[in-house]
């Protein structure tokens, strides 16, 4: 009786290998029927494996949702899909959801008597289309079911699906624990304070693989300038974004994404504020203090050498419930600072729970990426982080990977030797950036960590 349209317009993605178009997830509807263009990328997740469900000309893709698995007491499945994000683009597609989800209605459903019979009970209690799209399957699972062991039919439901993305193990704003914040007030001109600086830094990167730089010395104007020019830039005509539009953003454009393997170069991002440090440079020294090494050493290993700015601008989301903005990921670089707007949801997962990252004015966060967990052989940490969607918006945020990415280089990293010894012996061969990162980019988003596949 209800029907809900949602057209799509995924832009071609310049870091597709950091991005979802769309995060897995299973529809909350009756059944939703699809229309997509001939770009493709839509998958589902069947047998442990993501199938591709490639364009058909003149084809209408069919899927079930949640509500019919319901009422069919699971003999029809309401499956995982996606969308990956592509080189290629635009994609448009229109999706038209079968649910009164959003039309109050106080009707009730469950599986349906007809189907019901002594081998097989109700799998699921009574609930309305408004209760089952605002609450997860499991929870609306008949008492008796929750105390079966899954059948694996359910298996989309079960445990571990409820640890992953779609989960509701964090309750955003309700925990407790916060991402350590280093204020840098100071830290050039006092001896004393420079050590307990460097020790925040060693704990935080050895526990959160995270923390949130304040007093870094990039004036606040000049932050709130470059969230503004990217606001700026997406919200002109697709014309003016391809000649590179506005003045701040012609700097970077026109392809968004800017790779730099000359330090010069790197360094005029950081240096674009006279007569402040090198922001970049300055958290290696950091960091090399705290693995007790020289510090100049993560420097004179090339790691501040290239540098990759990425652009995001998430639009306000009709379904945050159905997306991400960013699904959960490791950076595969040796560091990121991210300029993240007053949005919010940058969430780590440290602990097995997801912890909000929320926005601190002026502030920088900061993450050590797989490359500074394998040159430290673990000491740091890589975590795993993801950015949900938001029903305000937009949230506009720039982030720079500390990466020669795809540059040919042939430069070997390895666990640094300084840091090895007979209780310590190294965890990961050695590889080089380019290697690193194309087989993280082959690897794609959402399974095990890459890094692990460089372990000894
Ligand atoms: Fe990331």
């Amino acid at each position: 009786m209800g029907l809900t349209f949602v057209c799509h317009y995924y832009p071609a993605c310049p870091e597709p290998e950091l991005t979802l178009g769309a995060s897995k997830h299973t529809d909350d509807a009756f059944l939703t029927v699809v229309l997509q263009d001939q770009i493709g990328g839509l998958q589902v997740f069947i047998n442990d494996k993501w199938i591709n469900i490639p364009p058909v000309p003149g084809a209408l893709v069919v899927n079930i949702g949640d509500l019919l698995q319901l009422i069919s007491n699971d003999k029809f499945k309401s499956v995982e899909h996606r969308v990956l994000a592509n080189h290629k683009g635009p994609r448009a597609s229109v999706a038209c959801f079968f649910s009164t989800s959003l039309a109050p209605s106080s009707k009730l459903y469950g599986p349906i008597k007809d189907l019901i019979s002594e081998d097989n009970p109700p799998k699921y209690r009574e609930t309305t289309v408004q209760e089952s799209t605002s609450t997860s399957p499991t929870e609306i699972a008949s008492e008796e079911e929750q105390n079966y062991d899954k059948i694996s039919d359910l298996k989309a439901f079960d445990e571990t699906k409820a640890a992953d993305e779609f989960d509701k193990v964090s309750d955003p704003g309700k925990n407790e624990l916060y991402v350590p914040v280093v204020d840098l007030d100071g830290v050039e001109k006092d001896t004393i304070l420079r050590k307990n600086i460097v020790d925040i830094v060693r704990d935080a990167s050895e526990t959160w693989g995270f923390f949130q730089v304040i007093n870094h010395g990039i004036p606040d104007t000049v932050l709130e300038e470059m969230l503004d020019g990217v606001r700026r830039f997406y919200e002109q005509d697709t014309e003016d974004q391809l000649t590179g539009g506005t003045q701040l953003i012609a700097i970077w454009l026109p392809t968004l994404r800017v790779q730099m393997n000359c330090q010069n170069h790197a360094e005029s991002f950081w240096l674009s504020i006279p007569g402040k440090r090198e922001l970049g440079r300055f958290l290696f020294e950091l960091l090399s203090e705290a693995l007790n090494l020289n510090p100049s050493h993560l420097i004179d290993m090339d790691c501040a050498k290239g540098l990759a700015i990425l652009y995001h601008y998430y639009p306000a989301c009709p379904e945050p419930k159905l997306t991400l903005g960013a699904s959960k990921h490791a950076d595969y670089d040796f560091l990121t600072v991210l300029l993240q707007d007053h949005i919010g949801g940058l969430q780590v997962l440290h602990q097995n729970q997801w912890v909000d990252i929320p926005p601190v004015p002026g502030a920088l966060v900061v993450n050590i990426g797989d490359l500074l967990q394998l040159i430290s052989n673990d000491k740091f940490k890589s975590s795993q982080h993801r950015v949900l969607a938001n029903n305000v918006g937009p949230r506009v945020s720039v982030a720079s990977f500390f990466t020669t990415g795809l540059m040919p280089s042939s430069k070997i990293y390895g666990p640094i030797k300084e840091l090895l010894s007979q209780d310590n012996p190294p965890k990961y061969k050695e590889t080089t950036v380019t290697e690193y990162s194309l087989h993280y980019n082959a690897k794609g988003l959402g399974g095990t960590s890459a890094l692990l596949d460089f372990r000894l």
